[in-house]
């Protein structure tokens, strides 16, 4: 009987498809983290492994695995906790999760950050609940509208394109991004523009960030990046936190280069801040919201995950190609 392990309770429905499947099928037992020696024993002698962002998945658990592992199924649409060279070279399919489900999701969690800084939702909410509230005022709180501004999109595959429809259907707004090849669906159907980084920086009033984390997407935006926007421009990253230098994020703000940043992903993950010996941290301020890598946390995408992931196991097990492979571009 094949076996998969499956490294943290996930939506049942694609346990239940592998159980059906005639898998045997074992979850790591505590819902949290599994450490790193857990792990290693917990993939021994597995035919796949069901993992999540935060497993990092590399030669030695490959190898602790055994030499009939076939495939790791990541439960995510990112894959940067994956070595992909090292399951390559002992012939391991790696799969993630890019479903239109799980991406509207993350879109749909975008434009929650975007009009929650613009609109001053979380200050708002406190003001009210603290009660603050002691009669309508011409000045109260604020924002700014996103209807016709310019949003700058920086990647703009199939997340980004989603964050552009509801952009431009929804709020009226200009388009403009950046990115390493064109997309011409995306100009044609939304009119945007593709500009240099540079440019976008400087023309956007929302930027949001839609790469991939690579070595060439480190710190992307860093403190000349920050120099380059206006000082009315929010930045949104619902990408992964090290493609936004977090301490040059927190200079900018304290400088009020930009006018805020909603975050979904930091760079020392789970650590809201890497480093508090300067003093700052994006906790202390009131136009940062952050949120705890929760883009594509609807029931609806975590089931399609799930399933995503399982049919993935199921096709590579039976011999088959995966559905979605874990492709770098
Ligand atoms: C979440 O960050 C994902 O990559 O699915």
């Amino acid at each position: 009987m094949k076996s998969v392990f499956v490294t943290r309770r996930i939506h049942e429905s694609g346990i239940a498809l592998l159980k059906k499947a005639g898998y045997k099928v074992d979850v790591y037992a505590k819902d949290q983290i599994i450490e790193r020696k857990e792990l290693l024993r917990g993939v021994k002698g597995r035919d796949a492994v069901l993992s999540l962002l935060t497993d990092r998945i590399d030669a030695e658990v490959l190898d602790a695995a055994g030499p009939q592992l076939k495939i790791v199924a990541n439960f995510a649409v990112g894959f940067d906790n994956m070595d992909l060279k090292a399951a390559a070279e002992r012939k391991i399919v790696v799969t993630n999760t890019p479903s239109d489900k799980v991406n509207e999701s993350v879109a749909e969690h975008t434009f929650a950050l975007m009009l929650s800084l613009a609109r001053r939702i979380p200050e708002a909410d406190h003001f009210s609940k603290r009660g603050m509230y002691k009669g309508w005022s011409p000045s109260l709180l604020n924002g700014a509208d996103l209807y016709g501004k310019t949003l700058g999109l920086i990647g703009a595959g199939r997340i980004g394109s989603m964050v552009a429809r509801r952009a431009v259907k929804g709020f009226d707004m200009k388009l403009v991004y950046s990115d390493m090849r064109p997309n011409e669906a995306l100009e044609k159907e939304y009119g945007a523009k593709k500009l240099t980084q540079d440019a976008l920086l400087k023309k956007a009033d929302f930027i949001s960030l839609h790469v991939p984390l690579l070595p060439s997407t480190r710190h992307m935006i860093s403190a000349k990046q920050f120099a380059l926007m206006k000082p009315t421009a929010f930045l949104v990253n619902t990408a992964r936190g090290p493609v936004v230098d977090e301490k040059a994020l927190l200079k900018a703000l304290k400088a009020k280069k930009i006018a805020g940043a909603g975050l979904d992903v930091f760079e020392c993950e789970p650590a809201i801040d890497c480093d508090l010996r300067d003093n700052l941290e994006l906790k202390a301020f009131e136009n940062v919201i952050l949120t705890p890598h929760i883009a594509s946390a609807t029931e609806e995408a975590r089931r399609d995950m799930s399933e995503i992931a399982a049919k993935n196991i199921i096709a590579v097990l039976k011999g088959k190609a995966p559905l979605t492979p874990a492709k770098v571009g």
